[in-house]
């Protein structure tokens, strides 16, 4: 396995929309999603998206600590062309940091319950849905297969700042910040 790596924002790969996934038999596939997991790991991300390892192409691999989805963890799952659809319009904010955007954070709206479906490998389509950090984490992947990295959903923009400052912010004033894993 490989370690890649990471494109960070302005790079082009990360501007554009990502191609589909058509070749199921081809043997590379695998291999790939393997050094996406590796790198992901290394990186210390829970999610990791082709475009951001310069591969243009609709795949995601990401997983979701139990302390984050009410004690359920979500396994390692890589997905292949996948779809989110929203189950309602609700929405909440939270802090989110990328791998491709190195050092800060920013608050993000994003829908709270999804329904989203992927290939898998054998290209079968798998549906799952989704709520809270789950969701976002699975939100916030899929806009990197349309070019799309999280500065371009902040909507407060004076909520963008470097994490290690917000943090320290908060530890001076014994406020809890919660700060979302890269992705
Ligand atoms: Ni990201």
């Amino acid at each position: 396995m490989t370690t890649l790596p990471i494109a960070r924002m302005g790079a082009e790969v990360l501007k554009h929309r990502a191609a589909e996934v058509t070749d199921f038999s081809d043997p590379a596939l695998e291999t790939f999603l393997q050094d996406m997991v590796e790198t992901m790991h290394a990186a210390r991300g829970v999610g990791l998206a082709a475009p951001q390892v310069s591969k243009p192409v609709r795949i995601v691999v990401f997983f979701v600590p139990a302390a984050r989805n009410a004690g359920q963890e979500i396994p390692m799952t890589a997905m292949i062309n996948p779809i989110i659809t929203p189950l309602d319009d609700a929405k909440n904010d939270a802090y989110e940091a990328c791998l491709s955007v190195p050092g800060l954070t920013g608050m993000v709206p994003r829908f709270t319950n999804i329904r989203y479906s992927y290939q898998d490998i054998t290209g079968a389509r798998i549906e799952r849905e989704a709520h809270g950090f789950h969701a976002r984490v699975v939100q916030h992947e899929c806009d990197h297969l349309d070019g799309i990295l999280y500065p371009q959903r902040v909507v407060d923009m004076t909520s963008l700042a470097f994490a290690d400052v917000l943090q320290a912010e908060a530890d001076a004033k014994g406020e809890d910040l919660e700060l979302d894993e890269e992705g």
